[in-house]
């Protein structure tokens, strides 16, 4: 167990009778990448703001790198970067004066100097782009300003709420490099967002729902935790029959939707060839289907979660 820089402690944010973030507890490992995951309106900006010092809380408590952030606020905010969700760079000034501005703003001395912004911008894949204004970068690419931006001043942790929204595959790919680069360099990076297949780069996760933390782990040990037996996945033309004659199969422990297809998580130790001879049967005239044994994604598992959560309507784990 290495040591943690965040400790979170039953912290609450209220918005007039409404909750925002409620009773919220975890901890983050000292350089670790972790990933704060959950629907629209979970609760995710609202307490990275109250771990960057930015927002009081209602109550509980906050540690980062020791210091208490509730109390002592401005303390804190040199040992952060924060990429916020709408994050703002002028789009008005060339990257190189975004760069120093923010820079400037943080106290890093390695912005003061042309040749040191240059390093940075050539670090995340700006060279020959000191000069465009911001707001002529396209998307990707601006991103990664904003992520310079962010940690010119070496903060021990960053903080990026959906730093890659709406942002191309390849473009995305390489913002994940640069972030396991500086987690790799020993910085803690806290990270929002609504890629799964994102989630599953991190060391470890919290799923927050309404508020709620409802579950937390390593990607793959909440896989095995979570999801028990055996998942397949049936796609083609029948698929969409066979998801509307599920839900009576006990064998059938959960059943979702994704895109065409749809997944199914049946008893343990049932096999292809078993499952596939059940689907047939129930099938009827729908027997364009095929199905294929699959590993299950955070997907899978989440759904698998929430579903709980609300039946039960209180956190499962
Ligand atoms: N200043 C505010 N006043 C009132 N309600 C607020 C305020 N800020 C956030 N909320 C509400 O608190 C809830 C949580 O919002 P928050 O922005 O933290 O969610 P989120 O998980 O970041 O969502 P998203 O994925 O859309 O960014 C939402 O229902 C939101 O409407
Ligand atoms: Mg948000």
């Amino acid at each position: 167990m290495g040591e943690h820089i965040i400790e979170v402690s039953s912290l609450v944010k209220r918005f007039g009778d409404f909750i925002a973030v409620d009773n919220v507890s975890f901890s983050v490992e000292k350089g670790s990448l972790f990933g704060l995951l959950g629907a629209n309106g979970a609760g995710k900006t609202t307490l990275i703001r109250m771990l960057c010092g930015l927002m009081a809380a209602d109550a509980g408590s906050v540690s980062l790198a020791g210091i208490d952030v509730l109390k002592n606020p401005e303390e804190v905010k040199m040992r952060i970067g924060y990429m916020s969700q709408r994050f703002s760079l002028y789009r008005d000034l060339t990257a190189d004066e975004n760069l120093e501005f923010f820079g400037g703003l943080y106290g890093a001395r390695d912005t003061e100097g042309a040749a040191g912004r240059s390093r940075i911008l050539d670090s995340v894949g700006l060279a020959g782009m000191e000069n465009t204004l911001a707001g002529d970068l396209p998307g990707g690419i601006s991103q990664r300003l904003a992520l310079a931006c962010a940690m010119s001043h070496n903060p021990a942790v960053l903080f990026l709420d959906e730093p890659t929204a709406g942002v191309d595959p390849v473009s995305r790919r390489r913002f994940w490099d640069l972030i396991h680069e500086r987690a790799e360099e020993g910085t803690t990076v806290l990270v929002t967002t609504h890629y799964l297949d994102e989630a599953e780069y991190c060391n470890d996760i919290v799923l927050m729902h309404s508020g709620r933390i409802v579950a937390d782990g390593g990607p793959d040990e909440m896989k095995r935790r979570i999801i028990s037996g055996p998942v397949f996945e049936i796609s083609g033309s029948g698929a969409s029959f066979l998801e509307s004659v599920l839900e009576d199969e006990s064998w059938v422990i959960e059943f979702s939707l994704f895109g065409d297809s749809v997944h199914i998580q049946t008893e343990e130790g049932m096999g292809l060839i078993d499952v596939k001879s059940r689907l047939l049967t129930l099938a009827g005239n729908n027997q364009d289907f095929e199905i294929e044994h699959i590993t299950p994604s955070l997907e899978d598992v989440f759904l698998r979660i929430i579903d709980q959560s609300e039946s039960e309507g209180e956190a499962v784990i």
